[in-house]
C-alpha cells in the first residue's frame, strides 16, 4: 500500500506520496506543491530537505551509525583498504581479489601527471593554500583529457574516474613540494596507494624516504573513514554542478572548494590551530569552552557538532582509538591529544553541549594523527579530499544514472523591492 501525507493550505489541499527507504527513512514528495497550492518549501541550509534517493551511504545520526553500501564503517576500517573501499563505493560491491588487482593496476597506470600539468604549479605563489591549488589543477585536468569529458559515455567516465583517483595523491604531493621549493617526485608504482603518496611528499631526488608501515596504514585508515558521508556540503556541490551536465573534473574541482571551508573539511586544520593556540598561549581549556558557548563570541569548539549526528560520530571513536595506537607505535607523545581529550571530557559533561547534542566529529582527532605522521597542517584538508574523492564520484555517477535527475535549481521567497520606476541618473538624490 502506498503511503501518502496530506497538506492543507486555505481551501486547497494536496495528497503527497511518501517514499520509504530501505532503512525506513521517509520522504514526502513535494514536487506538485507549488502548482497545486502556490506554496514552496523554505528550508535554509537544507536542514530538512532530501535532494535525491541514494544507495551509496546510510547514516543514522541518532544512533551514530555509518555504513557504506550496507557495510559498517567499523568493519571496513578494521578489515578493508582504501582502494577496496573505493571500489565498493564506485561499483556497489566489494571487489573479488581479481577485481581489486585489476583496479589497483589501472590506478597505478595513471599516477603520473602530464608534464605540462606540472607547469601550472610554478604559476602559484609559494604560500598558496594547497586546497586552492588542488582545485585549480583538478579543474585543469579537463583541458588535458578532452578525450574523456562525455558524461554519457560510460567508458569515458570510467577512465576519468581512474585518472582522478590515481592522480589526486600526485597532485596533492606536488602542491606541497611547490610550497617548500623542492622538486616534484615521480610516483613509484611499486608502492601501495598511501605509501606512494608519502614517498612523493617526503622523499627528495637525493634522499630516499623509508615509508613506515604504521604511517601508511594510519593514512589508509583515515582515507577509508573519509571516503563518503552521503549528502554533505561538498558531495551536494559535486551533484549540483554535475546536474548541469558539467564534466567530472569540473564537478570534482567544485567539490574540493566546498570541502575547504572551516565548517566542513577545513575543520581538521582549524582543530589543530585551536589546540596549538590553547597550548602555546597556555589557555585554560574550560575558559576556552566558555568562549565557545558565548553568543557574543564567534569562537566555536572546532571538531564538535554535526548536522546529522546527534550522538557520537562513529568515525571520531575509531580515530580517537587509532590516535593512541599510532602514537604508541611511533613512540610519540602528543600534548595536543591530552588537550583534546580534556576538552572532550569537559564538553561532554557541560549542559550547553549536552543539550545541543554536540559530540566530537571526524575532524576532532584526525589532525593529531596527521601531525604525528608528519603531514603539514595546511595539507590536512587535502587528505580529506583524497579520501572523499571516491564518494564524490560514486554520487556523481549515481546521479547521472537516476532517471529522476534534473538540473539542480532551488527556488526562493523573494524579499527585495517591489516594482519601481527607473530614475535617470541626473534626477537621483
Ligand atoms: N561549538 C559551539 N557551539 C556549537 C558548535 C560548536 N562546535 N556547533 C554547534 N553549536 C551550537 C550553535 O551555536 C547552535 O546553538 P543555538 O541553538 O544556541 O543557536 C546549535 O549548537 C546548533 O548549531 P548549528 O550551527 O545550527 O548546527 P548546524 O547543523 O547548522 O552546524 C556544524 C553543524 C558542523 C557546522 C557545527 O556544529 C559547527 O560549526 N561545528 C564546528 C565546525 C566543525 O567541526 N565542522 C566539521 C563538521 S564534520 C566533518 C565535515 O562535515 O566536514
Amino acid at each position: 500500500m502506498s503511503e501518502t501525507a496530506k497538506l492543507v493550505y486555505g481551501d486547497k489541499s494536496l495528497e503527497m506520496k511518501v517514499t520509504r527507504g530501505s532503512e525506513d527513512e521517509l520522504g514526502v514528495e513535494i514536487g506538485a506543491l507549488r502548482a497545486k497550492t502556490g506554496l514552496i518549501t523554505l528550508d535554509p541550509g537544507f536542514m530538512n530537505t532530501g535532494s535525491c534517493q541514494s544507495a551509496v551511504t546510510f547514516i543514522d545520526g541518532d544512533k551514530g551509525i555509518l555504513r557504506y553500501r550496507g557495510y559498517s564503517i567499523e568493519e571496513l576500517a578494521e578489515k578493508s583498504s582504501f582502494l577496496e573501499v573505493s571500489h565498493l563505493l564506485l561499483e556497489g560491491e566489494l571487489p573479488t581479489k581479481a577485481q581489486l588487482d585489476t583496479f589497483t593496476s589501472r590506478v597505478k597506470l595513471h599516477t603520473m601527471l602530464h608534464e605540462d600539468v606540472k607547469r601550472f604549479y610554478k604559476g602559484f605563489p609559494k604560500d598558496a593554500h594547497p586546497m586552492a591549488v588542488l582545485s585549480a589543477v583538478c579543474g585543469a585536468l579537463s583541458t588535458f583529457y578532452q578525450d574523456s569529458l562525455d558524461i554519457d559515455d560510460p567508458a569515458q567516465v570510467d577512465i576519468s574516474t581512474v585518472r582522478l583517483i590515481a592522480k589526486f595523491p600526485t597532485m596533492a604531493a606536488c602542491s606541497y613540494k611547490h610550497s617548500i621549493g623542492q622538486p616534484f617526485l615521480y610516483p613509484v608504482n611499486a608502492h601501495d596507494y598511501t605509501s606512494n603518496f608519502l614517498h612523493m611528499m617526503f622523499a627528495t631526488p637525493c634522499e630516499g624516504y623509508e615509508v613506515s608501515p604504521v604511517v601508511s596504514k594510519a593514512l589508509d585508515l583515515l582515507l577509508i573513514l573519509h571516503a563518503d558521508h552521503e549528502q554533505n556540503c561538498s558531495t551536494s556541490t559535486v551533484r549540483l554542478v554535475g546536474s548541469s551536465q558539467a564534466n567530472l573534473f569540473a564537478s570534482i574541482s567544485a567539490g574540493v572548494n566546498a570541502l575547504w571551508g572551516p565548517l566542513h573539511g577545513g575543520a581538521n586544520q582549524a582543530v589543530i590551530e585551536m589546540l596549538d593556540q590553547i597550548e602555546s598561549e597556555g589557555l585554560d581549556g574550560r575558559k576556552y569552552l566558555e568562549r565557545c558557548k558565548d553568543r557574543n563570541d564567534t569562537t566555536r569548539l572546532m571538531g564538535f557538532g554535526h548536522r546529522v549526528y546527534k550522538n557520537f560520530d562513529p568515525r571520531a571513536k575509531i580515530i580517537k582509538k587509532a590516535c593512541g595506537e599510532v602514537l604508541g607505535q611511533l613512540k610519540k607523545q602528543s600534548r595536543l591529544l591530552d588537550i583534546a581529550a580534556e576538552l572532550e571530557e569537559v564538553a561532554l559533561k557541560d549542559d550547553y553541549f549536552v543539550s545541543r547534542k554536540l559530540y566530537p566529529n571526524v575532524d576532532f582527532y584526525s589532525g593529531i594523527i596527521y601531525k604525528a605522521i608528519g603531514i603539514p597542517v595546511n595539507m590536512f584538508t587535502v587528505l580529506f579530499a583524497m579520501g572523499r574523492l571516491p564518494g564524490w564520484i560514486a554520487h556523481w555517477k549515481e546521479m547521472h544514472k537516476d532517471p529522476a535527475t534534473k538540473i539542480g535549481r532551488p527556488r526562493q521567497v523573494y524579499t527585495g523591492a517591489t516594482e519601481r520606476k527607473y530614475t535617470p541618473i541626473a534626477e537621483r538624490k
